[in-house]
């Protein structure tokens, strides 16, 4: 069964394996969305089927909401959690400092206020998300409907003085109408081919009006754990300092690959 993964496919999946090492029982646990927070909520879940795993999660949209219920996690709104002990999610792009793009998957507005409500942010990729400066990847941006070509506008405007190498956006589409996010809205992605600065950057686009949240994580994610495809994965602390590498056996995940499968 492992054989018909893709490498990347792997790669996700180990990283997604290792990291619900980091779950304890009693926990609140945000869940991110994605192909890759995917698996590693199908690893919760069969903790929680099989070894008992007692926790409540929180999940960052309704397909990760409908995933996780499906395996059996409990399900939990964040103003019923409150506060969480950690939160998995993937990402699209993070860097050196583990700074992050997300929101490939248009979720990052409710993923930005999950994992920054959390004690600790992991995040879990396949080793190509790793960039030297973010900003390849289209930084997705979350607007209200109402008057976005104005707020689009003014974005662009803003981008002529920050340092990046592109400043075109384009409103995200699914088929022949806008893509609409969990809440109701837009989403512009952003061509900027690279951002020097995304600390700045990240506070003055949400000082645009119509502008809800954009994709930039700064400073939010504590780990990061990547995967390969021949199954070795790196998780790396930022606050520690330190980088562990292990390496999970394909084959004594056989089962668990089978079950796992869509
Ligand atoms: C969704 C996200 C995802 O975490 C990000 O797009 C990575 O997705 P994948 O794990 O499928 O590569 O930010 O809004």
């Amino acid at each position: 069964m492992t054989g018909e993964l893709s490498p990347i496919d792997k790669a996700k999946f180990v990283a997604a394996k290792r990291s619900v090492d980091y779950v304890e029982d009693g926990m609140r646990v945000g869940l991110g969305t994605g192909s890759t927070a995917a698996w590693m909520v199908r690893c919760l879940g069969e903790l929680v089927r099989e070894d008992g795993l007692k926790i409540r999660g929180v999940p960052t949209s309704t397909r990760t909401a409908e995933l996780a219920r499906d395996v059996g996690i409990d399900v939990v709104s964040l103003d019923e959690a409150k506060w969480l002990d950690i939160t998995i999610d993937g990402a699209d792009e993070f860097d050196g400092n583990l700074n992050l793009i997300k929101g490939g998957g248009g979720a990052l507005l409710q993923e930005k206020i999950v994992a920054t409500a959390s004690d600790q942010m992991v995040v879990i990729a396949d080793v190509g998300k790793e960039v030297e400066s973010l900003g390849s990847f289209p930084l997705p941006i979350e607007v209200i409907p109402f008057g976005w070509e104005t707020s689009k506008a003014l974005v662009e405007e803003m981008l002529i003085s920050m340092d990046v190498l592109g400043r075109d956006a384009t409103l995200r589409m699914n088929g022949d109408r806008p893509f609409i996010t969990d809440e109701g809205n837009y989403i512009l992605d952003l061509h900027l081919g690279r951002i020097g600065n995304p600390n700045q950057l990240s506070m003055v686009l949400n000082q645009v009006p119509g502008v809800v949240e954009n994709g930039l994580f700064i400073d939010i994610c504590d780990v990061v754990i990547l995967g390969y495809g021949d199954g070795r994965v790196e998780a790396r602390d930022i606050n520690e300092g330190t980088v562990e590498e292990d390496r999970l056996d394909f084959l004594e995940s056989e089962n668990l690959f089978t079950d796992l499968q869509d």
